[in-house]
């Protein structure tokens, strides 16, 4: 929702009669509303009733991934070893969850005519490898390597890959509050201030996507919680013939995300990208390290009290990280101190730049890795300090 946008056809007044090409049939609107009628909104415009359902299932396809006899301890994952693939439903796979989010991947290998839909959490999708097209029930947006998805909560979408046997691979976090652009990045009237590490310029909205008003039998998973659920519905999900408002799913690439450098070493926040009720996102990107003579860039050791922090590892060389490489998960639990491994700060000094790629998430709760983790860990990293 970073500003207003319209698309397709809708009646001049909102909430008044909007009828077909027959001159007799209306097409129904539905809003889509946040924080009950006082947050963001946009209605839509259907040609058939949205909320048609012909059969509900529970499906099976929930996997019990819960560890929990997993110690309280620093972690290291290389998620791209995990095996599961599958569509961009199926291979999705939790690492790390707390009961305000949940962070996984998905290693996309297969097509499928299946829908999606988040019925519970909205979710902020990382396209690490691959490119495609999204198609959703506000429009379609043409995706690339680097692009970071936010997808309201009940946005009834598609990934479509152009190659399935690219090695395909998306990070997805799941939040029961919604992504918000951070409000000291916007002045008093929603525009996007100048000293924000991005503006308008840099999100890609939904394009025109022609609706389809085909009938038949539709399959939409929802996701509920850990719970997945089979819709067969009787119209074509993607039927709306236009919209307006400020909910829809958008785009900001991490290579728009433009870096603040500072004389000496400047916290996390300095990197932030999105925000949630319980937790942060931040964008770590190449730029000039600090320039202030003797200056470390490596970050010092430090204890988060009140956060866990997890890095999801891009692109480059991470400066602080010793073993990590594309696609690595770390999770440094906030009860413990975390900081750079031995020779890395040594390493750091006088060093003019970093190329480095990452994603980093703060959850104020604490996570709990899944057997996911297990399955892919470093186990010489909790060791990894010792002299
Ligand atoms: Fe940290």
């Amino acid at each position: 929702m970073p500003f207003y946008h319209k698309l397709g056809e809708m009646p001049k007044v909102k909430h008044t009669t909007f009828f077909k090409k027959d001159g007799k049939s209306l097409y129904r609107e539905e809003l889509v509303s946040s924080k009950g009628f006082s947050g963001v909104y946009s209605n839509k415009y259907h040609y058939n009733l949205p909320t048609a359902v012909k059969k509900v299932r529970e499906l099976n396809s929930e996997s019990k991934v819960d560890w929990p006899e997993a110690p309280v301890l620093y972690y290291h994952c290389f998620t791209d070893e995990l095996k599961k693939t599958g569509n961009f439903i199926s291979a999705r796979s939790e690492f790390l969850t707390n009961p305000h989010c949940t962070i996984g991947t998905a290693r996309v290998t297969e097509d499928t005519d299946d829908f999606f839909r988040n019925a519970y959490a909205a979710e902020y999708v990382f396209v690490h490898r691959g490119t495609g097209t999204f198609f959703s029930d506000f429009g379609k947006i043409v995706f690339e390597e680097g692009d970071q998805f936010i997808i309201p909560r009940a946005t009834t979408y598609q990934f479509k890959f152009d190659d399935y046997k690219a090695h395909n691979k998306l990070m997805i976090v799941e939040s029961d509050t919604s992504f918000e652009l951070p409000t000291h990045y916007r002045n008093d009237y929603g525009q996007m201030t100048e000293h924000a590490p991005y503006s308008e310029r840099d999100f890609k909205i939904p394009e025109y996507l022609e609706p389809s008003d085909e009938k038949g039998d539709f399959r939409v998973i929802v996701k509920a919680g850990k719970k997945f659920f089979e819709h067969i519905v009787p119209h074509h999900p993607f039927g709306v013939v236009g919209w307006d408002g400020y909910l829809y799913p958008y785009v900001l690439n991490i290579k728009n995300y433009h870096p603040k450098v500072g004389r000496i070493h400047l916290p996390p926040p300095v990197h932030l990208c999105f925000r949630t009720q319980h937790f942060i996102l931040c964008n770590f990107v190449p730029r000039p390290f600090d320039f202030y003579p003797g200056a470390i860039p490596t970050p010092y050791f430090h204890s988060n009290i009140d956060s866990d922090e997890v890095l999801y590892y891009v692109e480059g060389d991470f400066m602080s990280r010793k073993g990590v490489r594309e696609g690595s998960i770390t999770l440094h639990p906030g009860g413990m101190p975390h900081g750079p491994q031995p020779g890395k700060t040594e390493e750091s000094v006088g060093a003019k730049e970093t190329n480095e790629y990452a994603v980093m998430i703060d959850t104020y709760a604490p996570l709990r890795p899944t057997l996911n983790v297990k399955e892919t860990l470093d186990k010489d990293y909790a060791q990894s300090w010792l002299e």
